[in-house]
């Protein structure tokens, strides 16, 4: 069977592959996006889409920096990536800059909260701590049990599902090629790369990007393996019917930390679990019962607002916290990193895409990576077992 050619393939046609096929675009350069759907539960799954730069930093002192670095540099290109998206295609991405409130119920809480609001105005956010009042005044429905909150005005939310299907369509549009196959081998070519897809079909690309999630595993020679772990996330979705909820909610932190992200038609996501290692699709009653408890403390009506729907999905964790961006400098030309984005893979969308373009279409030329700004996330970050292995 003969290849069908194109200049670059990205394997995963997920939020982060289809907004790297996004950032390409106009470019002139023909791209095939390969995904091979639900066979393991993707990551725009586990998101409730909360774009939450001000609270989803990780990590050591200099990751957490950086990460909130890139999380506000991608915040700040979410109106405009939502306002584009939604011009291109005529679907709505329910995308709302009402702010964040996380609250607290003790002392304890509200001194953490208020140092987050200090370090978050010390890297250049915006929040302002506010008292028990202060916080119903802004969300009525909140418990009396909340004694504080820490209100971050610049963060905001979309509808992550909302997303993706937009992402296909103006990707699709955009003359973009989508595949729904897995690829089940990378080999080299004369320029470049031939893909096997799972049903047979060839492709040929000078470049590859590995965009797949907690999906990845090694498919491309020389290269080290990128070290991703899955975190399974499990959520709910329930109807608050006439609640007029403008926030997402944070809650204090238990064993898993809450989140109530309102959407359209008063749907209301309850987010969501972290365990570690499980690659199952499966929904335990068990969780969706302490996600539900967790919420209602702080929202006591959710205690009797229906269920719409429960689901998964499975993070792509890294070591470090940070995602892994670029070109392995210690693997083969042409193959780009676009993984690890963990919790915030519909956050950092706009801006690792626009990096990751850069880098591909601008090449590595004298050393001068364009990512230089992204140095933090670099793959060589991380010690690869086979590099290990070489070095004795
Ligand atoms: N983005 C939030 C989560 O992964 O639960």
């Amino acid at each position: 069977m003969s290849a069908t050619n194109f200049d670059i393939a990205i394997i995963g046609g997920g939020v982060i592959g289809l907004s790297v096929a996004r950032a390409l675009t106009g470019h002139q350069r023909s791209v095939a996006v390969i995904d091979a759907g639900h066979e393991t539960p993707p990551a725009t799954d586990a998101a409730a889409g909360m774009l939450a730069a001000s609270f989803e930093t990780a990590g050591d002192a200099v990751m957490a920096d950086a990460l909130y670095a890139l999380g506000a540099q991608s915040l700040a290109a979410w109106p405009d990536f939502a306002a584009m998206l939604e011009d291109e295609t005529g679907l709505a991405l329910d995308y709302r800059d009402d702010g964040i409130l996380a609250v607290a119920f003790e002392d304890g809480q509200a001194t953490a909260l208020k140092h987050s609001g200090d370090q978050l105005r010390a890297r250049g956010g915006r929040a302002s701590f506010l008292n028990g009042d202060e916080a119903r005044q802004q969300e009525p429905a909140l418990s009396d049990r909340v004694a504080a909150a820490l209100y971050a005005p610049g963060d905001a939310q979309v509808d992550p599902r909302k997303v993706l299907i937009a992402l296909r369509a103006a990707f699709c549009k955009n003359a973009g090629t989508l595949f729904g196959q897995r690829v089940e081998q990378v080999g080299c070519s004369t320029t470049g790369y031939r893909l096997a897809l799972s049903n047979g079909e060839r492709l040929e690309a000078k470049s590859v990007v590995l965009a797949s999630g907690a999906a990845a595993t090694q498919l491309i020679a020389g290269l080290p393996p990128p070290p991703i772990t899955p975190v399974k996330g499990e959520a709910l979705a329930v109807d608050s019917a006439e609640n007029k909820f403008r926030h997402v909610i944070r809650c204090p932190a238990q064993p898993a930390l809450p989140y109530l992200c309102p959407k359209a038609g008063g749907r209301m996501i309850i987010g969501a679990t972290e365990i570690a290692g499980r690659r199952d699709a499966g929904v335990d009653d068990a969780s969706i019962r302490k996600l539900r408890a967790g919420a209602a403390d702080v929202v006591p009506a959710v205690r009797d607002w229906p269920e719409i729907e429960r689901w998964s999905g499975l993070r792509p964790a890294t070591p470090d916290g940070g995602p892994i961006l670029g070109r392995d400098r210690r693997g083969p030309e042409g193959v780009f990193l676009a993984l690890g984005h963990y919790r915030n893979g519909i956050l950092l969308a706009p801006a690792c895409a626009t990096a990751l373009a850069r880098e591909i279409l601008g090449g590595d030329a004298a050393g001068q990576s364009p990512l230089t700004h992204l140095q933090p996330f670099r793959p060589e970050r991380f010690v690869s077992s086979t590099a290990e292995d070489e070095d004795g």
